[in-house]
Formats: C-alpha cells, structure tokens, sequence
C-alpha cells in the first residue's frame, strides 16, 4: 500500500481555537493515573459511592417500561419526567414556584456554559467573573472570545462593593456576571446570604443577568441552606445550572439549566439542537427512576457524611503537617478547600510535589486575570481518610523541601 499522502497546506483554524489551550490540569492528571501517586487535582466524585447496583436495576426496569422510546430521538428540551422532577426538587428547595417549562435537560452544566457563552458572547464582550473562578467556565467563556472583569472575594465570597465599583466603570458594559455562590469551586467558599440579596439588587440595579452555577449546594455538611440567587431575583435575569454529577455519577452526564426567562431557554434551545440534539434519552430515563426511588435521598447522605469526614481529616492533617504560616479555610460543604502558602509559588512547587507523589492544582490557574501565586485547591473527595494523611504528610514535606 502506498503510504498516506501527508497534509502539506496549512490549516487554517478559526481564530477563536487561538485560545483554547490544552488544559494543564488534565494534561497533569494524566500523571495522577499512575500507582501510588496521592491526587487532591481533581475534581472526581468518591467513585466507590457511585450507586452501581442501583443503576443497573433502574436500566433493566427502563428497558422493560420504555423499551425503545428510552433508545429512540428525545426533544431538545429533556424527558418530561426530568424536566418534572428539577422543577418539584428545586422548588421544594428553594421554596419557589418552578415549572417543568422553566426547565431544560443537558448533558452536563458543562454544556450549559457552552451554550450559555454561545447565545451570549461575542468577540471581545466582557464577562464578570469572581476571582478565583471555575476553570472550565473560563475555558469555555475563552472559546467565545469573552474578556473579563474580575470581582473581589473574602471568606464570604464575592464583595458586593467591588461587584459595583466594577460595574459604574465597565466599558463596554459586561453581558451577565458568573457565580458559584455555594461551595464554590476552586474555594469551597459560599456566599453569605446578606451578599446574596445585595448582589440580586445590584444585578437587577444594572440590568445585569446572572450565571449561578451550583453543582455542588446538596452537598452540604453543616449549617442552614441559603437561597438559590435564582429564588431570591425579582426582576433579574437569573440562569441557573445544577447537575446530577455530584449526587449520582458524572459519567452519566445528567445536568439541568433553569431560568424564568423563556427568551433564554428559547434561544439555549436552538443552541443545543445545533450542538447534539438532545441530552442522552437512555441516561435521563435511568437517572429519573434511581432519583424517584427510596434509595436516592439516603445515597446523597450518605456521600454528604463521607465528605463531611473527610473533609476534617484533610483539615486536621493539614494543622498538625503543614508549616505553621499556611491558611487555609474549612468550608462547609462541596469538594474542595482552599489552602495559601504565603511566599511560596505553587506552581513552583508542584515538580517538587510530583517527586513526593503528592497533586494539587496551584491557585494561579484560576485566576483569569490576576497573578496570585500562593494559593492551591484540594480536593477532598476523591482519596479515602489514610490516603489523606498520608498525601498531607507528603505535602508537608514537599513544602519543606521547597523552602530550604
Ligand atoms: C463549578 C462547576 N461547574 C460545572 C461543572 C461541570 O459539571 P458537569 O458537566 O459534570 O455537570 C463542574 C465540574 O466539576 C464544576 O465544578
């Protein structure tokens, strides 16, 4: 056979691919994969909580209700029953009136920041963002060619004077501001409730649509649940993302977008057909009947107190391993904590931990546009207690090694 003819013209890409860079937190958890290695990278599930068994008898019982409408072409918007059981949940969450209508299904809140980004963006359009913020939303803003305003953060999360300040000076003015309000990834802070209303007047004080992203609000070890931004709105535009990757499985790829904005979820509508059609029908009909059975509510206890656990070990290990100037906070729920090591460049740091085989993701990644090099994001999830020990005890170390 003669040998395939090579590409010798020179491709040319569109330019918003310009700024879509090989993630460096996935090349580095290629790395992860390898034994005896101790990852605080990621952002993974505990994957022995995963409900196996459940699922695969809600597989078979959807095959013998449904039979092929559950392997047939679906409408764009989700399963009825999906779309049902979002609006009771997050009504009865929240304490709001929501109807299947407000509702549309995804495949995954990732796709929802995509096409959220797609309806919205153009080229140079400015989007709000706290800082730190969620990687993968700036990677897919990146995609649309968005520029950013950042808004400082505390312990409380975001500071509704800089969220105003940044808005009297913004020019041209942003497109819709994004928040992670409850156990925000990277921190694992949450948003006071005070802050929440403050924030709501000013969006709507400024015609500013909001991006609340919560993947991880049930997941809650202690303390009183604080209103969604999207129940507390009035007049605001709020478009909000939840996803069933942290209560049940990720790899099922079962999310939700809801607004009371029937002009968004028209046009995320038309988006979305563009994109793939429709969320898998097959894996909505099965997370349905595993999230109405009498399992459901137990199994998300049972995760909230494995991380809770966790959560202490992590904290406890870090008091008594890590050199005295490290901070870091004890957030009340989600995956992640927050840690800073004063002085030190994480990222410099992080060669030094892959010889302790030990990860973490430095801070700086997400930070869109600010150069802050001290902090890092811990998961706690994903390694059970003695695994966390242990990987603190080699952080430590690593830190110690990096000083000296
Ligand atoms: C803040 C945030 N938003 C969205 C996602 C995407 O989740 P999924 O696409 O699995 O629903 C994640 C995943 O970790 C996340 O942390």
């Amino acid at each position: 056979m003669p040998p395939m003819a090579t590409v010798s013209h020179a491709l040319r890409f569109a330019q918003r691919t310009a700024r879509m860079r090989a993630s460096t937190i996935r090349e580095m958890l290629k790395v992860t994969q390898q034994p005896n290695v101790i990852s605080f990278g990621g952002g993974l599930p505990a994957p022995e909580l995963f409900p196996t068994d459940a699922i695969a008898d809600a597989t078979r019982a959807v095959m013998n209700e449904y039979g092929p409408l559950a392997l047939q072409y679906s409408v764009t918007e989700g399963t009825p029953e999906m779309r049902r059981w979002v609006a009771q949940r997050l009504g009865h969450r929240f304490d709001m009136d929501l109807s299947p209508s407000n509702v549309m299904i995804l495949n995954g809140s990732q796709q929802g920041l995509d096409l959220i980004a797609k309806i919205f963006i153009d080229p140079g359009d400015q989007i709000v963002l706290e800082s730190p913020s969620y990687l993968g939303a700036i990677q897919a803003f990146d995609a649309y060619q968005a520029r950013y305003l950042t808004v400082e953060t505390d312990d409380e999360g975001m500071i509704p004077e800089s969220l105003e300040h940044v808005l009297e000076h913004a020019d041209p003015f942003p497109k819709f501001v994004y928040l992670g309000p409850t156990f925000q990834n990277p921190t694992g802070r949450t948003l006071s409730r005070e802050r929440r209303e403050r924030i709501v007047a000013i969006c709507e004080k400024f015609e500013l649509p909001i991006l609340e992203d919560d993947p991880y609000g049930e997941l809650r070890f202690e303390g009183d649940d604080l209103p969604s931004l999207l129940s507390l709105a009035r007049k605001a535009t709020v478009i909000y993302l939840g996803t069933g990757s942290k209560i049940v499985a990720p790899g099922m790829r079962v999310a939700w977008v809801v607004t009371k904005s029937a002009d968004v979820l028209e046009k995320i509508a038309l988006a979305k057909q563009a994109a793939d059609l429709q969320a898998n029908s097959l894996t909505q009909y099965v997370f349905h009947r595993y999230a109405t059975s009498d399992q459901f509510d137990e199994h998300v206890r049972t995760i909230v107190r494995t991380y809770r656990e966790r959560r202490d070990v992590m904290l406890d290990a870090l008091a008594e391993h890590m050199p005295a100037s490290t901070r870091f906070n004890r957030p009340s729920g989600g995956m992640f904590l927050w840690v800073s090591l004063p002085g030190i460049d994480t990222e410099e740091l992080l060669p030094v931990c892959a010889e302790q085989r030990v990860f973490f993701v430095p801070g700086v990644f997400f930070y869109p546009n600010d150069d802050v090099h001290d902090g890092m994001r811990l998961n706690f999830s994903n390694a059970g207690n003695e695994k966390i020990r242990l990987g603190i005890a080699r952080l430590a170390e690593a830190v110690r090694g990096f000083r000296k």
